[in-house]
């Protein structure tokens, strides 16, 4: 059966619910593996991919299961070279259940039951995005005219994170025999799930063991190869009727645990089997042996009903802190945004080390690393769930030393932040990539995306400027900010010619340009995003140690030994770092003015799509270096990062007048020549243009929306959701829309309406105020502020100031909000 549903418009509506529901009718193996992506479950602790339960890693299905930070090094051969990549590890599967009617007498039957096989009548898949569950519900008939319904519904457990379960009820319509289901514990997995990693290594687990604990409890048991971490996972199997017989086969070295029951089925009883497995690393806090801990866990947990339920509690509460209400298709799209990230980085994650891994828990693409996508993340985080922010933050923290090491290893100063980053804050970006086109692995120099630093920076600022925890911004927040200033002190180069400062041979956001054509180094000079930013963090660093109490300044100056000497450097930096310009615009780097414009009707005519602009002209042998074209909006991004005020003051205080007409100059200028092949770019070029009022804003918008649910990138959602871009979107919503910014603990709004979305609500935290509601609709934003013991809200609209007390709800008109 193919019911093959267009991409982007596969999803229904729960009428009486609204649109708490994302559903895939039919079965189509083509796009299984996005909708295993889309539906993935998880926790924040680990995640598992919405894999059909009896599918093994082929062609079109991938099941998977990664845990936060369990990542493992391993050294391959490619083109000759040896190189070593650290991967988000594929965990033991433990979701294997499989089933077939035993006394089949006709042909095809008592083969094991899958959706690939004829037969199948009914097929519908569907995550509830309230309740954190993921149903699937099918009909099957073999050969012989016997119907079995069968019923499947999973979860990852939000409350307990080290718990996961499947329940599956069979019924069968309209006939009597033996059912046999076969659950399985997979230890034997790989990383294989990116096409373009398949020459490299992917066995990172070894030490396969597999074990019974208990008449219905088996576990397997291995080891990462190089981290060493042990992972453990034990598996419950239960079922509806007790006179059912239950087997289990462990086989040790292969790192399988099976167990079988065979089934009496009588036509209209429907029979339930349980499974419910318990993950758990030897890095985990709280505990001393992993297996120990997972056996114990999967033995007590209570029976499905109970834990669905304290699921759906947890899943409650987390709406309730995120809450947002958006109608439509938008609506719809924006809540499994927040699924998404919410099971990716849950309260859970504050009690991890770990960082925002950019295609979520459930993709090997871009091997779970760390990049600059936080910088998409926190802002949202930041007014619900600030402990998360914070937990992200202190990941940055712990690695701040290694981030000097890279510095100091590059005969730089300071904290020189990698591009990528995995477990120990080294640099984990690939030496190679492989142009899928050409078939060829080229030299990747998208390390000296240094502006990474600028984006952690940035980070720190913010959540401190949003939750007012000056605790943090004092301390690690502190060491964090300064030494991502020394560094970019350190590379500016003074200049005599243009009595400027120069940051050479870096990569700005967009990838596409590498190196000059014909050049010999890589790396482009003075990007103008990463020189603005630069300067940012240098006056905020500046501005920070004027706040410091006198005593915290003191030892941090004496322990960074930072004189005066180089504070005025800083100074002098931050305000002669050089941003070229051509044609009246910003040019995106020094020389962008004399790269070659492409003849974009040209390639559009002969590929189609571009997106990847990069990969097409290299395969033609030619280089998208050489091109005025771009990957996503980078010099844009700064109007992204800053209101049109601030923007203007980073640029006053470097010597250069930025007014409205040259920013308009300069959108104008880059939009025609990106290509969009990046998600975060339709996001950044939605907030922007929506900020400045254009027609097109919607488009944009709507481009980040469909992003990762139509896949439009083509194929690389599969591989893992894009998280910068999905809690962007909601951002865009929740700050976008309305301007809503923290400025001297002030709640700011400045509301820049589109016309597709203006009716929406959302609730946030903001410092002690939990769930203050803000509603907009027909012309008018509400604000309520819940009724609370807690001193009173400061919520300015435009210039005037108003003071909410808890339990007020002021209404302002939009044409008052517009001034
Ligand atoms: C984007 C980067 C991003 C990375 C990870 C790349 O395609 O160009 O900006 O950090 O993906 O999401």
């Amino acid at each position: 059966m193919r019911a093959r549903a267009r991409a982007g418009e596969d999803v229904r509506a729960d009428a009486a619910g609204g649109r708490w529901e994302w559903a895939y009718e039919g079965y189509d193996p083509v796009e299984e593996r996005l909708r295993e992506a889309l539906c993935t479950l998880g926790n924040g602790y680990f995640a598992t991919r919405g894999a059909a339960p009896e599918a093994k890693a082929d062609e079109h299905h991938y099941p998977g299961t990664y845990a936060a930070g369990c990542y493992n090094r391993l050294r391959s051969e490619v083109a000759g070279q040896q190189v070593d990549n650290e991967d988000m590890v594929n965990l033991p599967n433990w979701l294997p259940l499989r089933f077939r009617v035993l006394d089949a007498t006709d042909a095809g039957a008592g083969e094991w039951w899958s959706p690939d096989r004829p037969g199948l009548l009914e097929h519908r898949q569907t995550l509830d995005l309230k309740g954190g569950s993921l149903t699937r519900e099918l009909r099957y008939e073999d050969e012989a005219g016997r119907r079995l319904r069968v019923s499947q519904q999973r979860l990852v457990h939000m409350g307990d994170p080290h718990l996961a379960a499947l329940r599956c009820t069979f019924h069968a319509e309209n006939w009597s025999g033996a059912l046999e289901v076969e659950a399985e514990l997979d230890a034997s997995v790989t990383n294989s799930g990116v096409a373009r990693y398949r020459d490299l290594s992917g066995h990172h687990l070894t030490a396969l063991e597999a074990g019974r604990a208990a008449e219905d409890l088996v576990w397997v048991r291995c080891r990462t190869s190089n981290s060493r971490i042990t992972v453990a996972v034990a598996s419950r199997l239960r079922c509806s009727v007790p006179e059912a017989q239950l087997q289990t086969a462990a086989t040790g070295p292969e790192g399988r645990a099976r167990q079988r029951l065979v089934l009496t089925m009588r036509p209209g009883e429907s029979v339930h089997v349980d499974k419910t497995a318990a993950v758990f690393l030897s890095v985990d806090r709280g505990i001393s042996e992993p297996l120990d801990a997972a056996v114990e866990a999967a033995g007590r947990a209570p029976g499905f009903p109970d834990l669905l339920a304290s699921h759906r509690r947890a899943w409650k509460h987390l709406w309730e802190r995120a809450h947002i209400e958006v109608p439509g298709r938008t609506g719809h799209i924006l809540r499994l945004h927040l699924f998404h990230v919410l099971q990716t980085l849950s309260p859970h994650t504050a009690g991890l080390d770990v960082g925002v891994p950019a295609r979520g828990l459930h993709g090997e693409a871009y091997r779970g690393h760390v990049f600059w996508d936080e910088l998409f993340v926190l802002p949202y985080l930041n007014l619900h769930f600030p402990e998360v922010s914070k937990a992200l933050l202190t990941y940055r923290h712990r690695r701040l030393p290694a981030a000097c090491r890279n510095a100091e290893q590059a005969g730089r100063i300071g904290a020189m932040y990698p591009w990528q980053s995995g477990s120990d804050g080294r640099e984990e970006t690939q030496v190679l990539h492989l142009n899928p086109r050409s078939r060829r692995w080229l030299p990747d120099h998208s390390r000296l995306q240094h502006h990474v630093g600028s984006a952690i920076a940035y980070n720190v600022w913010r959540y401190a400027e949003t939750t007012g925890d000056r605790e943090f911004l004092h301390t690690k927040g502190a060491e964090i900010l300064l030494q991502i200033a020394r560094f970019w002190s350190g590379v500016a180069e003074y200049d005599l010619e243009s009595d400027r400062y120069r940051i050479r041979g870096v990569v700005g956001p967009d990838e596409y340009h590498e190196q000059y054509p014909g050049a010999a180094a890589p790396g482009v000079d003075d990007n103008a995003y990463t020189n603005v930013t630069a300067s940012w963090v240098l006056t905020r660093a500046l501005e920070l140690l004027r706040e410091l109490p006198q005593p915290r300044k003191d030892h941090l100056l004496a322990d960074m030994t930072l004189g005066r000497e180089e504070l005025q450097r800083w100074e002098e930096v931050s305000r002669r770092l050089r941003v070229p310009f051509h044609q009246g615009v910003i040019s995106q780097f020094d020389g962008y003015e004399k790269l070659a414009e492409l003849d974009w009707e040209g390639y559009r005519a002969r590929y189609g799509e571009v997106r990847r602009l990069d990969r097409i002209l290299e395969a033609e042998g030619d280089s998208v270096n050489r091109y005025q074209a771009s990957k996503q909006a980078d010099a844009l991004i700064l109007g992204y990062l800053f209101r049109p005020a601030e923007l203007a003051e980073i640029f006053r205080r470097l010597g250069y007048r930025l007014d409205e007409a040259t920013w308009n100059r300069t959108v104008d200028f880059y939009l025609p020549r990106t290509t969009h092949g990046s998600t975060l770019s339709g996001l950044v070029h939605g907030w922007l243009l929506s900020r400045e009022r254009r027609p097109e804003a919607w488009r944009y918008m709507e481009e980040a929306l469909l992003g990762d649910v139509a896949d439009v990138q083509g194929g690389t959602t599969p591989e893992g959701i894009h998280l910068g871009a999905m809690s962007g979107t909601l951002d865009l919503v929740q700050r976008g829309l309305t301007g809503l910014e923290v400025r001297d603990d002030i709640l700011h709004v400045d509301p820049a309406p589109v016309p597709e979305l203006c009716t929406y609500g959302f609730s946030l935290r903001f410092r002690e105020h939990w769930g203050v509601s803000v509603q907009v609709r027909s012309g008018t934003l509400r604000v309520r502020l819940p009724a609370s013991e807690r001193s009173p809200l400061r919520f300015a609209v435009g210039h005037r100031v108003v003071t909410l007390q808890p339990g007020e709800t002021r209404t302002f008109e939009w044409d008052q909000l517009l001034g």
